[in-house]
Formats: structure tokens, C-alpha cells, sequence
């Protein structure tokens, strides 16, 4: 297993629409996967897609960690999984305001509107359909990650620019204000 080499926004990979991946199980994207898990746990990400290391087809790996949920039923933790060209439709209209970073884009972070709730499909490396639903937290970073395979990064998705910013100010901003309502 190899750590991969992540791309930064600003290379064209980044904003590509990625390719199918013809043979989900070849040994070449059995590897690729190893390696896309090892690097995303070096980075300490909670997902990441095949566009960020430079490869342009429509899988990636992420999973949800019990610190991250939301509560909601469907937002439940996730082991470090694959999703070989996954599809990705939202259940109904309810949207949620996510904070997200990228590790394409270090150093940044925004919020960013997502739909609550979602149903995705695809398949791993040994062929085996996943199809799941989902909410909150674990909603959230599949879309973050299902946007990745069509060129599309969360700054893209910001609406709100005032909460768009350098991860250290922004904290730096909310003990502030925590301190002045203390
Ligand atoms: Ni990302």
C-alpha cells in the first residue's frame, strides 16, 4: 500500500466530470482503493474520492464516525467503505446547513446547504450492491464526496460567504463570541 499524493483545488482534475469504472473488482482498483483508505486515514479525512488522488473515475471511500452524528435516524456510523459508481438521489426537499472542509482545500472551511436526507447505490470491489439511505452527517458526506465525481467542490455549493473562511480564524471567531456571551 502506497500514501497517494492529494490534489489541491486549482488542478483540472478537481473540476472534471470523472469516467465509470468499468471493472469494479480489477486488481488495479482493488489497489487504487487500498491506497485511497490509507490516505485518507493519514489525513485524517472522513472521506475521500478518486478525483482528489489524480484519478479520474467515479468511486470513493468514506465513512461516518460516532462523534459525528447528528441523531437523526438514517445519520448512523459508517465503517471506512467504498462506493464504486455510485448514484445518489435526495428523499424529499428538506435541506441542512453542513460545515465542511475539503482535503483538497486545507486550511478552510464553510457552510454549505445539503439535503437532509438521501438515498445512494452503488457497488464494492467484490460486486456486492450497496444501497443505503441516509441523513445528516453521514448525508452530508456522501454528497460532499458524490460532488467530487462530477467536478464539483463544496465552495461551489457556498451561499452564505460570511461563514467562509480559514478554519483557525473561524474558531478563533466562535471562542470570541463564546467568551463575550460567557
Ligand atoms: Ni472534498
Amino acid at each position: 500500500m502506497a500514501l497517494l499524493k492529494i490534489a489541491r483545488m486549482g488542478h483540472p482534475v478537481l473540476t472534471e466530470a470523472a469516467r465509470p469504472v468499468a471493472d469494479p473488482g480489477a486488481p488495479e482498483i482493488r489497489r487504487l482503493v487500498a491506497d485511497m483508505l490509507e490516505t485518507m486515514d493519514d489525513a485524517g479525512g472522513t472521506g475521500l474520492a478518486a478525483p482528489q488522488v489524480h484519478v479520474g473515475l467515479r468511486l470513493f471511500v468514506f465513512m461516518v464516525q460516532p462523534h459525528r452524528l447528528s441523531g437523526l435516524e438514517g445519520d448512523e456510523t459508517v465503517p471506512r467503505t467504498v462506493l464504486i459508481n455510485p448514484e445518489l438521489e435526495a428523499i424529499g426537499d428538506d435541506m441542512q446547513l453542513c460545515w465542511e472542509g475539503c482535503l483538497s482545500i486545507p486550511g478552510l472551511r464553510a457552510v454549505v446547504p445539503r439535503h437532509l436526507r438521501i438515498r445512494y447505490r452503488g457497488v464494492d470491489c467484490d460486486g456486492n450492491r450497496i444501497e443505503r439511505e441516509a441523513a445528516g452527517f453521514h448525508a452530508d458526506v456522501v454528497q460532499h464526496e458524490f460532488d467530487h465525481l462530477n467536478g464539483i467542490l463544496y465552495p461551489m455549493r457556498v451561499v452564505d460567504f460570511t461563514r467562509f473562511g480559514f478554519s483557525e480564524e473561524l474558531t478563533r471567531a466562535e471562542q470570541a463570541r463564546e467568551g463575550a456571551e460567557a
